[in-house]
């Protein structure tokens, strides 16, 4: 993996670079769509393609060694070829989904043994095991496996977790280093910087990953229900840290104004449900503001969904008919709804790195972050 540092703000920390895969190059910064269990929900993927456009997608190991299990990706020969999707492809680790998803898990020093929130099974997870479903999966890039801490959480708890995680990511990177890739393509892994909301175990996580020398790091532990201003403040703090000439992923984050404020702070990628899950409740994200189209306002509006008309589905229904797809339940309104806001998504990633190249990403920021604060 390369990655091409190709202009930062003058203004503010934002970076437009070039990572290069042997699934093709990703422009950063990046938003990439989530596909949990290798599909982004409800949309195919020559519409994600052709409409959408994003470079990278992601995937997660929790979901997919339960559903469809790392034997049939194998069989396969990979998740690319599974689901059909020739571009870039991340893993996140299981670091994240067996804490929030799983009914009852044991963390310990080995590892973490947990109960899958499909059947009941019980399963064990390890920085190894990890390695190898990740390796079976097949994505470009893997993540190291991880404690995503709770917010809050107490400052003994936190300072502890942050450091079996730097074991872990000692234990993966071993691992990783003795596993070849299956199917013929390089694979990267990117560590996690923990620390959960103090400064100073940020700052002492965001070191001993820079230390790590990977070909890309990541945030973690943010997003978690934190006021967005320490969310803010952790990330200037490991940005401060992280090497330059590396890209930096926030790992869960978050809404457009989250995103532009991060990218400030000198994050080149991201990843969130919110434009997909959202969606699919109604929630449409707009430069002018959110909009909640299963309230009653819509029912005669009969203007297009969004005049911006980024992607086709913008212009080619109206907010009326929209709601009315959602009043009765439709499938279809899930669609759309998830089309247009991923469309959103990678047009306002597209337009910073614009500014940034162009130099007036400060301003434009400051500018999109008013307009956007407003519920329609
Ligand atoms: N997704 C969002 N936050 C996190 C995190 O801290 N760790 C992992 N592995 N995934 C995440």
């Amino acid at each position: 993996m390369k990655f091409d540092l190709l202009s930062t703000d003058i203004n503010s920390k934002a970076r437009a670079g070039e990572i290069t895969t042997d699934h093709g190059k990703i422009e950063t910064p990046i938003f990439m769509p989530v596909g949990t269990i290798a599909t982004v929900k409800g949309v195919h993927q020559k519409e994600l393609k052709e409409e959408i456009n994003p470079d990278i997608i992601l995937g997660n190991t929790y979901h997919l060694y339960l559903k469809p299990k790392t034997e049939i990706l194998r069989k396969a020969g990979g998740i690319h070829k599974f689901m059909n999707w020739d571009r870039n492809i991340l893993t996140d680790s299981g670091g994240y989904q067996v804490y929030s998803l799983s009914a009852n898990r044991k963390i310990k020093e080995e590892g973490v043994k947990f109960k899958s929130h499909i059947d009941g099974s019980y399963h064990f997870f390890t920085p190894e095991n990890v390695m190898e479903i990740q390796r079976t999966i097949g994505a470009d890039i893997i993540m190291a496996f991880d404690e995503c801490t709770p917010y809050p959480c107490d400052y003994r708890y936190a300072k502890k977790s942050m450091h079996m995680t730097h074991r872990w990511l000692d234990r993966c990177i071993k691992h990783f280093e003795k596993t070849p890739p299956l199917y013929g393509y390089e694979q990267s892994l990117f560590p996690i910087v923990q620390g959960s909301t103090y400064k100073d175990l940020r700052r002492q996580s965001a070191e001993y990953i820079a230390n790590a020398g990977a070909v890309g790091n990541a945030i973690g532990g943010l997003s978690v229900g934190e006021p967005a201003e320490e969310m803010y403040a952790m990330t200037e703090v490991v940005t401060e840290i992280l090497p330059e000439d590396k890209p930096r992923y926030l790992m869960g984050v978050g809404t457009p104004i989250n995103i532009l404020e991060n990218i400030a702070l000198g994050v080149d990628m991201f990843d969130c449900v919110m434009p997909t899950r959202n969606g699919r409740n109604g929630m449409l994200f707009t430069a002018h503001g959110t909009i909640n189209i299963k309230n009653k306002k819509w029912e005669d509006d009969f203007s297009a969904i969004d005049d911006m008309a980024i992607t086709w589905v913008d212009t080619e229904y109206s907010k009326a008919y929209l709601r009315h797809l959602f009043t009765v339940n439709e499938m279809l309104g899930r669609q759309i709804a998830t089309i247009h806001n991923l469309g959103f998504y990678l047009w306002l990633v597209r337009e910073a790195r614009k500014h940034i190249l162009a130099g007036d990403f400060r301003v434009w920021k400051d500018m999109m972050v008013k307009q956007m604060d407003k519920r329609l």
